[in-house]
Order: C-alpha cells, then structure tokens, then sequence
C-alpha cells in the first residue's frame, strides 16, 4: 500500500451528526523506534507488546457544518475539563492528516479524552491519545464510506496515528505489533504497523508488565527532540541496523519462547535507546538513580531465582518490568517487597499484554 491508498475518493453518505467512542491501549516496544525521516517515517523498524489496562477513551463528537470552515472547529475536553493547552497538539495532527480525512474542516467535533493511568505519571499518553483519536476518526470516514474493510479501516487507523505519534501507530491491534520496514517481516510497512504475521509461542500470550512509577515529572526531551538527535548521531547507522538484527533474531525467539534470548534482547534494547541519548550532542541523562537501583535489583533477583523477569525503558526514568505470567506470583512478590520502595509515591501500575483497541459505544441519529 502506498499512501495515495488512504485518500479517499468520493464519500457514499452524507452524515450530518454523530457520536463514537473509543478505548485505546498503551504499548511498550520491545524493539525501539527512535529516529524518524519527515512526515513520520522511522528510522528503524519497531515491535511492541500492546498494553492491556493503561489506555485512552475518548468519545468524538460530530456535527457538520453549514459551510466548510477555514480552520479546524473542535472543542477540547481533557478528564471532563476544556483543556486549551492540548490544542496546538491537535490541530497538528489535524493539518498532517487532512489530505487523508478531507471531511476535517466540514465538521465541528467535541473531544472528549480520558486515560485509565494517573496523569502526569511520565507515562507517556500519546500513543493511547492519538490512537484513540485515529479510530475515532476512521469510525466517522465509515461513516461516509460503509465500503471500507475491516483491514483498510484498521490499516488506515493506524496510518493517521502515525501521523500524530510514531508509536500510536501500534496501538490498534493487539498483541505483537510491528511497524517499520524490515526485510524479514512480509507486508511491514513504513506507513503503518501490523499484527505480528509470524507464530507467537503461548509464552507471550498473557505476557505481564508491572510499570514502575520512578519519576512523574514532565519528560525532560521530547519526544521530537529526541527523535532529531538521532540525525548526525556518530552511532546511529550501526543503531538502525542493530535493531533489523534484533527484529530477526526475535521472530525464532516468538517461535520458541526462548525466554533468555528475549531477555537479552529487550534489556539491550532498552539500554542502547539511553545509550543513544547519553552519546548525542546535546546529551541527556534520563534514568534516575532509582532507575538504576531497580536494574540492578532486577539482576540481582535473576541471578538468585533463575525467574524470567526483565526491564525495559522508554524516554524517561520509569521502567517497564517484564515477566511471564507462569511466574507472576514470585516476581509480582518481589517488585513489592524490592522494588516499590523506589517508586515515586509508592506507585505502580499492573499491567499485561493486551488484544487492541476497541470501540465501545456508536450511536446514530
Ligand atoms: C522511546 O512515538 O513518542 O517510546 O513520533 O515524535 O510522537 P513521535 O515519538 P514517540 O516516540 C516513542 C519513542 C519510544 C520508543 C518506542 O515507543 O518505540
């Protein structure tokens, strides 16, 4: 598919008002989308393990107007409060997908968005948030289109989430997402992520992860910032090509449900996307020192009781503890007899492998 396959010809119907909702999940790559080319296209191919529990809801609400508008017409609401300061993020990603959903401008829409995980817990919502909204959005095209496919709909969702935040691209469909070209994965594709086509070993079915709050402070890098810092980066060449190497060895590692291999791979993940930021100019120390005493605690614990449990990190000092669910009693008594005491107020989210977003209510009138 290329992107002229998601502009739209002519629409069908004609929709002068509606309402539509979605819940969409939180995900946490394994392999780390970090560096992207214009128009969000990654650097590198990434996989994730879709959230179960930390998600977005957001209800959109349309109506059309009498004439089409010279700027986009919505109303913001944030946990029930009208929230002017997400806006620009908006109308951002409004302007990015308007070739893509020309309705845009017809319609006057009310947004109204909530997230399951505390807010401002340094877990980033913008993979939720715009996933959410691209669903809600593509709901309103079928709509106009009822033609479209359940796999256009979704490919296209995630396309337009891509638009707004590369990782909201896997934040569709459940439960092992790719996005990115990579040689070895058939229909991978830059513009949007798919299912994971390959066998999953039942080992990573009801994969658990347990969020550990370390730092809830605003992110120190955005993830923009970050992104371009991966441009004239002395090591980023042999980067991207650390994470193809990475996609490769996992599709055995899936197969398998070697465990030890996955280990590996994802804490080495993990580390060369910190690694990248503390070797680039300018420099940036995101883990705290409670992150470090978690890691090494995690290290500590492995070596003691063979347990599968790892870490990874996003763009920030929380880390994201990983484990099977056959050993979810042992390692979920650990994180809070070890491991809590360095959490930011104590706090921390159970989470698990989730199966993608869903819509949960569509009324019509
Ligand atoms: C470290 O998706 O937040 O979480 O495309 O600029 O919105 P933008 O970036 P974003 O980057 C996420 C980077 C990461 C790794 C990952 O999720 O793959």
């Amino acid at each position: 598919m290329t992107i002229q396959n998601f502009i739209p010809s002519e629409y069908v119907n004609e929709i002068t008002k509606g309402e539509v909702t979605w819940k969409s999940p939180s995900n946490i790559a394994l392999v780390k989308y970090w560096g992207k080319e214009a128009n969000q296209i990654p650097a590198n191919p990434s996989i994730s393990f879709t959230l179960n529990t930390c998600a977005t809801t957001t209800k959109l609400t349309y109506e059309k107007l009498k004439n089409t508008a010279k700027d986009f017409s919505f109303d913001l609401y944030f946990e029930g409060k009208l929230k002017e300061d997400f806006k620009p993020k908006i109308i951002t990603f409004f302007e990015r997908i308007e070739a893509y959903s020309p309705f845009l401008k017809d319609y006057h829409f009310i947004i109204e968005t909530s997230n399951s995980f505390p807010h401002s817990s340094g877990i980033a919502s913008s993979a939720s948030g715009l996933s959410a909204l691209a669903l809600a959005l593509m709901s309103l095209e079928k709509e106009l289109n009822p033609n479209i496919t359940e796999e256009y709909f979704n490919k296209k969702a995630s396309f337009l989430a891509r638009l707004g935040s590369g990782s909201a691209a896997r934040s569709i469909e459940g439960d092992v997402v790719q996005w990115g070209k990579h040689k070895e994965t058939k229909n991978s594709s830059n513009l949007y992520a798919i299912k994971y086509p390959y066998e999953v070993d039942k080992t990573f079915k009801n994969y658990q992860d347990t969020i550990l709050l370390v730092d809830k402070g605003q992110k120190e890098v955005s993830s923009t910032v970050g992104h371009n810092l991966m441009h004239n980066h002395p090591f980023a060449k042999e980067r991207f090509k650390q994470a193809h190497k990475n996609l490769d060895t996992l599709k055995r590692v899936f197969k398998t449900g070697d465990l030890k291999k996955f280990i590996e791979i994802v804490e080495s993940e993990a580390l060369t996307l910190h690694a990248m930021m503390l070797t680039s100019l300018p420099y940036f120390v995101l883990m705290k020192p409670n992150t470090l005493e978690i890691i090494n605690k995690i290290w500590a614990f492995r070596k003691r009781t063979n347990k599968n449990v790892c870490f990874t990190l996003d763009a920030g000092a929380n880390v994201h503890v990983l484990y099977p669910e056959f050993e979810k009693e042992e390692t979920l008594q650990f994180i809070k007899d070890e491991l809590v005491a360095y959490c930011q107020n104590g706090q921390y989210i159970c989470d698990q492998i989730g199966f993608g977003a869903a819509q949960l209510i569509v009324k019509k009138e």
